[in-house]
């Protein structure tokens, strides 16, 4: 292949897990278990209130810290919503948008993650944008529609440069913390047709330089496989992104597959 190699990147989703003493915990205890790591970008995505701590907690360590989700206005009357400049000045460089618990449990549309990930991009944040069919679409033969009515209604919705720098992650929700992980095959094929979406709305080059995650149930023991796949840029974690140990052996089963 004749195209550079896309950099994978494993980013912990920490939902509503872990207080500030949590994650100050969970930072000595992780750190040094991934410091040979240099084939892979790292992420954590701590709860807002665990920001701060983290950030303090990963300096100069090379693992970048992200928001959970971030509102698409600079300041104003909205009431238990976030800013991108906001969680820039807290020291995150990344935020993930989209995720389908946000949609399925706040209201997210296309719309909403569209507008979210231009904010977060103008304020310098990596948005991680995640799209993703729920058991029903998949088991009535959906998924590729659905992923592209997300992707169409997000990502899509960029301008080419904006699209350059997102992350987009393909997290069947089915896969989502059930334990069923997508096999190694169903991911690639589902990155493929993302990549396939990519191609059609933007170029073949953009398509190949897009770097899709995979997320759901990603394990110790199973991100090698997952791994194999060259379709697959990296993972994005959820309950075994908590323990520092087994986030870390992801981490270096990231590295051992490169
Ligand atoms: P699990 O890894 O717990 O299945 O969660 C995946 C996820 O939602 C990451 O954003």
């Amino acid at each position: 292949m004749s195209q550079a190699k896309r950099r994978r990147v494993i980013a912990g989703n920490w939902k509503m897990y872990k207080t500030q003493a949590d994650t100050r915990a969970f930072f000595s205890a992780f750190l040094p278990l991934v410091r040979g790591a240099r084939a892979c970008d790292i992420v954590v995505a701590p709860p807002f209130t665990s920001i701060p701590a983290a950030v303090e907690a990963s300096r100069d360590s090379g693992v970048a810290i992200g928001g959970q989700d971030v509102f698409w206005e600079k300041e104003g009357a909205f009431t238990g919503e976030i800013s991108p400049p906001m969680l820039v000045e807290a020291g995150c460089r990344y935020v993930i948008i989209g995720h389908s618990e946000r949609r399925q449990f706040f209201g997210e549309t296309e719309q909403t993650v569209a507008k979210k990930t231009k904010a977060a991009l103008v304020a310098g944040l990596t948005p991680i944008v995640c799209v993703g069919e729920l058991l029903e679409h998949r088991e009535a033969g959906r998924t590729e529609e659905v992923c592209e009515r997300q992707f169409l209604g997000g990502p899509g919705a960029l301008t080419p440069e904006e699209f350059s720098r997102i992350l987009v992650a393909y997290e069947p929700v089915w896969a989502i913390g059930t334990g069923k992980t997508a096999t190694p095959e169903i991911a690639a094929a589902a990155h493929r047709f993302l990549r396939k979406c990519a191609e059609r709305k933007f170029s073949a080059e953009q398509a190949r330089a897009v770097r899709i995650l995979y997320g759901g149930s990603v394990k110790p023991d199973n991100i090698q496989g997952l791994m194999a796949q060259e379709e697959l840029d990296g993972a994005l974690v959820g309950g075994a992104s908590l323990d520092a140990k087994s986030f870390a052996s992801i981490v270096n089963g990231c590295e051992a597959a490169q």
